[in-house]
């Protein structure tokens, strides 16, 4: 079993002056949903998540060796432009990764970062912009230490991006991703994601996620926040432990392709994750009236026509409507006609399973 002192550099067997790298990574919609979770980020139950396709954050890294080694040193933009209020989300996760990464001090970077869906629109870019950040990171390692294997880079890629934030070591590689310990799925880690290691029925692949825009304003509650109130939380143990039966029946679902039984554990974890902030202490409501229209409107749509479609939910208000790609055009009608009204201004972004991150730019 790996520790986090697997990743821990010994030495490092080449070195390196300048230049810059690319990534894509991937936002990701969990199935089994992570709330709660333990010092050092990890995770008070597994989760697993399809990876996205379209909803990207596209990061790069210039960097440059300096003089001193005393400190941090780095420029931020977004979009282009400087972003001030971005660094100390990226100074922390600096602070929390130098362990790992012990030549982070010896470089000045430039990280220049985009996302490919709109700015404030409610996906949290949190997963895939640690994500993004960590691949890149990685791949100055590797410019240190060649030898590096795939396995190691992609995992210890992971552990960091988790250090950044939770879900985000679930948008570095692979379709179906795992995060967390559970029995029953080999190599699985509380330290980082693995792709779904067992059979997934055709019925899955390219799996559509269309997401619907219904608030798009700043979230009331932090995920910090959020995790932290699953500790004393009434109802954590028997959560917890239904987060591992939710799983177990995932890996039976996604080897028989048996999309009514996906649709139950999807659609009663989304529901669940809500009622575990309603029940906190303090206690809040993420959903939105329109939240609420859209879930009636799938059932009954769903009730109607045996179309298998359902949702999912993130600590928001937005609804991601989950359905086979075989009948992608009766669902996006469906969308059109009955759902766009419940979005704010009508936005909606169509996406669907995908690879995980990707290598754009090795100078
Ligand atoms: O990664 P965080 O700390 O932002 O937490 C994300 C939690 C949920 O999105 C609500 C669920 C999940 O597993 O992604």
């Amino acid at each position: 079993m790996f520790t986090a002192a697997d990743f821990i550099p010994k030495t490092y067997s080449s070195t390196i002056e300048n230049g810059n790298f690319e990534w894509s990574a991937p936002s990701n919609i969990a199935l089994v949903k992570y709330w709660g979770k333990k010092d050092n980020q990890i995770p008070a139950n597994p989760s697993v998540s399809f990876t996205l396709n379209n909803c990207k954050t596209i990061t790069k890294l210039a960097f440059e060796k300096k003089e001193s080694k005393d400190a941090f040193s780095f420029d931020l933009l977004f979009e282009g432009k400087p972003k001030e209020d971005f660094k100390p989300k990226i100074r922390k996760f600096l602070e929390r990764i130098e362990e790992y990464l012990p030549f982070l001090k010896d470089y000045h970077f430039t990280i220049d970062t985009h996302n490919t869906f709109p700015h404030s629109s409610g996906i949290a870019s949190s997963a895939s912009g640690m994500a993004a950040l960590a691949m890149n990171f990685m791949s100055l390692e590797k410019k240190l230490n060649p030898e590096m294997t795939d396995d190691y880079f992609y995992q210890k890629a992971s552990f960091l991006a988790r250090l950044g934030s939770g879900s985000a070591c679930r948008s570095v590689k692979g379709n179906v991703v795992v995060w967390g310990n559970q029995a029953n799925i080999e190599g699985s880690s509380d330290l980082f994601g693995v792709e779904f290691p067992y059979a997934i029925h055709e019925n899955f692949h390219n799996y559509q996620d269309t997401i619907l825009l219904v608030d798009k304003g700043e979230k009331q509650v932090s995920s910090t926040v959020g995790h932290d109130l699953m500790h004393n939380h009434p109802y954590a143990y028997s959560r917890f432990a239904q987060a591992h039966e939710n799983l177990d029946k995932l890996i039976a679902i996604f080897e028989s392709g048996n999309i009514e039984e996906f649709i139950k554990v999807v659609e009663s974890e989304a529901l669940t994750l809500h009622a575990m902030m309603m029940t906190s202490m303090p206690y809040f409501i993420l959903m939105k009236p329109n939240t609420l229209q859209i879930i009636n409107a799938i059932w009954k749509f769903r009730a109607e026509t045996k179309t298998p479609v359902c949702f999912t939910l993130d600590a928001g208000a937005n609804v991601h409507v989950l359905y086979p790609e075989n009948v992608s055009k009766k669902v996006l009608q469906f969308i059109k006609n009955e759902l766009v009204g419940f979005c704010q201004n009508g936005q909606y972004i169509c996406d669907e399973i995908g690879e995980g991150s990707q290598l754009i730019i090795d100078n």
